[in-house]
Order: structure tokens, then C-alpha cells, then sequence
């Protein structure tokens, strides 16, 4: 039985068979009825767009049945322990899914559920995401192993995850934030102020909101001038390698991290990595609980 948390669960050799499992998945997506008979909890206490339906649909097309639980429809809003939650669900289903603010409720749900725990974003790290991000590096250039992934922006969770999942899988990834919006070090990561400089010869540039969900929203004007010299747009992008396009996990604010001529435009390759989501995540759950 293994969770999925941060992402750092997974050996290069796992990782890289997912991957590839994500890509057959995606051609064709009704190839799998692993999950048939089986039921996972997919928890929400934040809002979701692209993660709510990519997961509800992947479990439905493996055969599964999806039991979708917003937060404030459920105890642990009223005070139940995330012990007793994760006691009960793990009599239920065979697996669950959250997307919350702290990694410490995702930690305890990890300790006492006797079924995988998959976490689909906390304050701390966007595991799934860096899946999908990882398969549409991996679909466009038929390879991972010694890429080099940009990231621009806040060091949030998006780029704590792309710095562990990508070292995992052999990318480069180099991280470019403001001063006191710095990722902590994390192994493999190359951390800079300079965005152009971590653009240079890049073979993907890759964005982000500068105001997640569980920041406070009374510093966003803070963050927002800060942030203002690290948007993802045509200038930045020159910098990179020729063949090099944009990713963002989105949602975007065109004109603010992300120049909207990048976001509808030609190099870019985000509406399939939103895509990407569902296919990554299936075959994750498959290797998980198949
Ligand atoms: N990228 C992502 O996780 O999107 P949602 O917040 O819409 O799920
Ligand atoms: N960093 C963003 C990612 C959204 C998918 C947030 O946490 O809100």
C-alpha cells in the first residue's frame, strides 16, 4: 500500500513507466477497466476545475466510481479528526484523493487511511500536476532525460513539485523567483533572481499564478508587484531554445504571469497539458490501486 504526497514516493524506473502507461491511456482511453468494482474518495476543501474533472472522469473511464466529497459536506468540517475520517473512508473505497491547504492534514489521512492517500494539491506541493507537466514534455520530445524545464515565478507548489518530480525523471529544472518568494533548496533544483537567465536555452518555460489558493489574499498587491518582471511572455520565450514552448498549469490571467498572445498562441502546449492531467492521473491510479 503507498501513497502519493509529494511525489518523491516514486523511483526514476516507476516514474518513467507511468509515464509512458499515461501516453498509451491517452490513446486510448477506454483500454483499462482496472478500477471496476472499486471506489475513490476525491475530497475537495479548495476549489478545482481542471483536477475535480480530470480525476472524476479517470476513475469513471477505468471502470471505477468516483465519490466526489466537498468539505464543507462533510464532519471534518464540524471538527471529525482527519484520523476518524480516514478510518472510516478506508472502509469504503480504495483510495483517496485531497485537494486542502495544509500538508500536515495530508499527512495524518496518509498515517491512519489503510488505503492509498493521493494528494491533488496542498499549500506545499501539486504532485499530479508535475505528472501531466512531465508527460507532455516527455510527448513532445520523446524523451526526458537531460531537458531543461523553467519555471518563472512564485516558488510555490507547482515548483516544489516540478523541482522534486523532475529531478526524478532527469530534467534540468531551474526555478526563477523574486526575492522572499524563493523555493527553499531543493535537491537537483537550480534556484535564481534572474529570470532571462534561467530562460536561456531552455527547452520549456513554464508558469504560474502569483497568488495561489492558500496564500493570505491581503498581500496579493504585494505579491503582484513583485512578481511583475517574472511574466511568461514572447520576449522571455526568445531567450529560450528555438523549439521551446509555454506551459502553465493554469488557471491563467492572461496579461498578468502569462502574455495572452502565449496562452492562445502557437508555442504553447498548456491545453495539453490540461488534458494531461487525466491520462497521468489513471495511470497513477492504476499503479497505486490496480
Ligand atoms: N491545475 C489545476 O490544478 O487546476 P484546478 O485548480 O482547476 O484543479
Ligand atoms: N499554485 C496554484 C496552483 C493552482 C493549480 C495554487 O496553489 O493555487
Amino acid at each position: 500500500m503507498r501513497h502519493f504526497l509529494t511525489g518523491s514516493e516514486l523511483t526514476s524506473s516507476e516514474l518513467a513507466a507511468l509515464l509512458e502507461r499515461a501516453t498509451e491511456l491517452k490513446e486510448a482511453p477506454e483500454s483499462s477497466q482496472v478500477l471496476a468494482g472499486k471506489s475513490v474518495a476525491l475530497i475537495f476543501e479548495r476549489p478545482s476545475t481542471r483536477t475535480r474533472v480530470s480525476f472524476e472522469v479517470g476513475v469513471a473511464e477505468l471502470g471505477g466510481h468516483p465519490v466526489v466529497l466537498r468539505s464543507d459536506e462533510m464532519q471534518l468540517s464540524r471538527g471529525e479528526s482527519p484520523r476518524d475520517t480516514a478510518l472510516v473512508l478506508s472502509r469504503h473505497v480504495d483510495a483517496i484523493a485531497i485537494r486542502t491547504g495544509p500538508d500536515e492534514l495530508v499527512e495524518q489521512l496518509a498515517q491512519y487511511a489503510t488505503v492509498p492517500v493521493i494528494n491533488m494539491l496542498t499549500a506545499g506541493h501539486h504532485p499530479t500536476q508535475a505528472l501531466a507537466d512531465l508527460q507532455t514534455l516527455n510527448e513532445n520530445f520523446g524523451h526526458l532525460n537531460g531537458l531543461t524545464l523553467t519555471y518563472v515565478g512564485d516558488g510555490n507548489n507547482v515548483a516544489r513539485s516540478l523541482a522534486i518530480l523532475g529531478r526524478t525523471a532527469g530534467v534540468s529544472v531551474r526555478i526563477a523567483s523574486p526575492e522572499g518568494y524563493e523555493l527553499e533548496p531543493v535537491a537537483g533544483a537550480q534556484l535564481t533572481n534572474d529570470p532571462r537567465e534561467a530562460a536561456r536555452d531552455a527547452d520549456a518555460l513554464y508558469a504560474d499564478v502569483w497568488v495561489s489558493m492558500n496564500d493570505d489574499p491581503h498581500t496579493a498587491e504585494q505579491r503582484r508587484r513583485a512578481l511583475e518582471p517574472y511574466r511568461l511572455d514572447e520576449q522571455l520565450l526568445e531567450l529560450a531554445a528555438p523549439h521551446a514552448f509555454a506551459l502553465h498549469c493554469l488557471p491563467a490571467h492572461p496579461g498578468e504571469e502569462i502574455s495572452e498572445g502565449l496562452l492562445y498562441g502557437e508555442r504553447q502546449r498548456i491545453w495539453d497539458q490540461a488534458e494531461n492531467r487525466r491520462h497521468a492521473q489513471k495511470a497513477l491510479l492504476e499503479l497505486l490501486i490496480g
